[in-house]
C-alpha cells in the first residue's frame, strides 16, 4: 500500500483504479486543484503524485517529497518538473504523449480554419446585426486553406498529425522544420525538410509544435515574423514563450502578417493587452488543445498508468527521457 497524493480532482473511475489497486489516495479539499502551499504541506510521506503543468514541481517541492517515487504530469510538455533534480533523487517523472496528440491537432487546424475563414468576426458581425450584403467584394473575405502550403515548426507527434489534416485533408504542400529528418513523413506526406528561414518565407500557414524548452524561447520574433509573408498566418497550439507576443501585436498591427490563432500565451492566464486589443484577424483560445471529454479522459488513465506501474515495480508506460 502506498500513498497517493493528487493534486487536482481525478475522475472517479481512475481514483478508484488506485484504491482497487491498494493505494490511499489523497484528493485536494475541494474542486480546485490544490495551492502550491497544500501540496507542499501534503507532499511529505506521498510515494506517487499526480499533478498538472500548473503545479511548479521544482528542487524545493521535489525534496519535500522525499518519499516519491513517481511524479505523473496530467499533459504531454514537462517544463514545470525539474526533470535532472528528480532523477537526482531517483524519482521517475512521466507525461502523457499520444493520447492528446489528435485533439491538440484538431485544435490547431480549428485555429487554422477559423483565422483564414474569420469565422469569430462573422459570428459577431451576425449577432450585432451587421449581415454584410453579398458582394464580390465584400466584408470578411477570407483565404483559401485548400492547396496552400502548410509550414510545421517541430515534427513531433502533433505536428504530424497536424501535417495530415494539411495534406490528406486539404491537398496541401507540406514543409517542416524540425531538430531531425523524418523521413517516414517525408515519404507519406511528400513533407519536405527545410531551414526555419525558408519556412517562414514561404509557408501560407506557419503552424508551431516545438516543446517549450531555452532553445524555443521566442523562436518566432520580430525577425522570424518579418520573414513571413504578408498573406501568411501564425498558428500557435505549443507554448506561449515560443512566439514573442510584442513583436507578433506589432507585425498583427501593421498587417506585417495576416493574422493569428493562438490557443497559448506567454503569462497564462494573462494575455498580452495589445492581442486582446485586436478585434480582427486574430482567434484566442485559453489553452484548450487538449481539452475535449474523450481526451482529457485517457490522460488521466495513462497518468494512473504510470503511477501504478512505478508502485509495482514496474518500469513507468510513458517516461519523460
Ligand atoms: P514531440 O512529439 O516531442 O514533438 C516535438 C517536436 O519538436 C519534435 O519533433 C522535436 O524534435 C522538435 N523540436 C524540439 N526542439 C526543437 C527545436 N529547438 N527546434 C526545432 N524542433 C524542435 O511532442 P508533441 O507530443 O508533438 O507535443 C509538442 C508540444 O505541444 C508539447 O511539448 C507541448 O508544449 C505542446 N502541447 C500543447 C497543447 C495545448 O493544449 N495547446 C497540448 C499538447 C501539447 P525531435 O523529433 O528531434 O525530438
Ligand atoms: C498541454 O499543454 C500539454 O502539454 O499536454
Amino acid at each position: 500500500m502506498a500513498r497517493v497524493l493528487t493534486s487536482t480532482p481525478l475522475f472517479p473511475d481512475q481514483a478508484d483504479r488506485m484504491v482497487a489497486a491498494g493505494h490511499e489516495l489523497r484528493t485536494p479539499s475541494g474542486e480546485e486543484p490544490m495551492t502550491r502551499r497544500e501540496l507542499l504541506d501534503r507532499l511529505p510521506e506521498a510515494e506517487g503524485l499526480l499533478c498538472l503543468l500548473s503545479d511548479r514541481m521544482d528542487g524545493e517541492v521535489l525534496r519535500v517529497g522525499s518519499s516519491l517515487k513517481v511524479v505523473a504530469n496530467i499533459d504531454v510538455g514537462y517544463e514545470n518538473v525539474d526533470v535532472e533534480a528528480a532523477r537526482g533523487l531517483g524519482i521517475a517523472v512521466t507525461n502523457t504523449p499520444d493520447v492528446l496528440t489528435e485533439a491538440t491537432a484538431d485544435q490547431a487546424f480549428a485555429l487554422l480554419l477559423a483565422v483564414a475563414r474569420r469565422v469569430p468576426e462573422a459570428d459577431r458581425a451576425v449577432r450585432e446585426g451587421r449581415f454584410p450584403p453579398w458582394r464580390l467584394e465584400q466584408d470578411l473575405l477570407g483565404a483559401d486553406v485548400s492547396g496552400k502550403t502548410l509550414g510545421i515548426v517541430g515534427m513531433g507527434r502533433i505536428g504530424a498529425a497536424v501535417a495530415r489534416r494539411g495534406r490528406n485533408g486539404f491537398g496541401m504542400r507540406v514543409l517542416y522544420a524540425s531538430r531531425t529528418r523524418k523521413a517516414e513523413i517525408e515519404r507519406e506526406l511528400r513533407a519536405e525538410l527545410v531551414p526555419l528561414d525558408r519556412l517562414l518565407a514561404e509557408s501560407d500557414f506557419v503552424s508551431l509544435h516545438v516543446p517549450g524548452t531555452p532553445e524555443t524561447q521566442h523562436l518566432i520574433d520580430a525577425e522570424a515574423l518579418a520573414r513571413m509573408k504578408s498573406s501568411a498566418f501564425l498558428i500557435n497550439v505549443a507554448r506561449g514563450p515560443v512566439v514573442d507576443e510584442a513583436a507578433l501585436a506589432d507585425a498583427l498591427e501593421l498587417g506585417a502578417i495576416a493574422g493569428a490563432g493562438l490557443d497559448v500565451f506567454e503569462e497564462e492566464p494573462t494575455v498580452h493587452p495589445r492581442l486582446l486589443e485586436l478585434r480582427e484577424h486574430i482567434v484566442l483560445a485559453p489553452h484548450l488543445g487538449s481539452a475535449t471529454r474523450e481526451t482529457r479522459r485517457a490522460m488521466v488513465r495513462l497518468a494512473v498508468d504510470n503511477v501504478l506501474a512505478v508502485l509495482s515495480g514496474k518500469p513507468p508506460v510513458t517516461p519523460v527521457s
